[in-house]
């Protein structure tokens, strides 16, 4: 069952969701040749100390830190490290959680680590695009389906690839809800989207195949050819009149 929020629950969410998208600019500054991921992971640290909110990642299912930071040919939920030092050229995926007030706020961006290659320029502004064709279709009466089907035009069109094993999610009062929100599908079926749902629609788009693979260390996701992924991921509420994007300062 897909939970409907109320207007109060909403913009409790928004609330969450604008610490958590004040964060993303307020960490660009720090994303630089030379800093070490532990280096991020501290300063959002102090950052849900100063906000008075909890981090949601940290002791999810063991997961050890609030961030996650994942290099390159990194997918998603690489663990920050003192010994992992962003250098020119890379590019950082970093994905940040907060509860506040028994709601969830998540989102995700990757960022150019100085300069980047045209390639792997292209490949960020394609998965940002597809994020946005995908809040696009987040509109009342559309369907699960043509999200994820406009995600994955946008990101395939690109001639990038879509992450099948890891999907978004529906989130709330739990960080994970109903419905899961693959960003490949076709148009048209699926759910039917009602004002009130709140949507974590994130995809992560590899520059060669789609496959990834988990690392021994138990949670960092990278593509099996080790070509390079971004992930882009907002909070979006379904509203009577289209969508709203939760996760924006
Ligand atoms: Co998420």
């Amino acid at each position: 069952m897909i939970i409907v929020k109320s207007s109060q629950e909403i913009e409790a969410m928004r609330r969450a969701g604008a610490i958590v998208g004040q964060f993303f600019e307020e960490i660009t500054r720090h994303v630089k040749p030379g800093v070490a991921t532990l280096h991020l992971e501290e300063i959002a640290e102090e950052y849900v100390a100063k906000h008075g909110v909890k981090g949601a990642f940290k002791g999810y299912l063991g997961y050890p830190a609030n961030l996650c930071t994942s290099i390159n040919e990194e997918v998603v939920h690489g663990i920050p490290s003192g010994t992992r030092v962003l250098r020119e050229g890379d590019i950082v995926s970093i994905d940040f959680g907060v509860v506040l007030n028994g709601f969830y706020g998540d989102a995700a961006r990757t960022y150019a680590v100085g300069g980047i290659s045209p390639d792997s320029e292209n490949l960020l502004k394609a998965t940002e695009r597809a994020l946005g064709k995908g809040i696009g279709a987040s509109l009342p009466g559309n369907r699960l389906g043509d999200i994820s089907s406009s995600v994955q035009e946008e990101a395939e069109g690109a001639g990038f690839s879509v992450v099948r094993d890891f999907v978004g999610h529906g989130i709330g009062r739990t960080l994970h809800e109903e419905p899961q929100i693959p960003n490949f599908g076709t148009a048209g079926i699926g759910p039917k989207l009602m004002p009130g749902m709140v949507l974590a629609i994130e995809p992560m788009i590899n520059e060669g195949g789609y496959a990834v693979e988990i690392l021994p260390d138990g949670w960092t996701v990278v593509t099996r050819d080790r070509n390079r992924s971004a992930h882009f991921e907002h909070m979006v509420a379904i509203t009577p009149e289209g969508n709203r994007i939760l996760s924006l300062p």
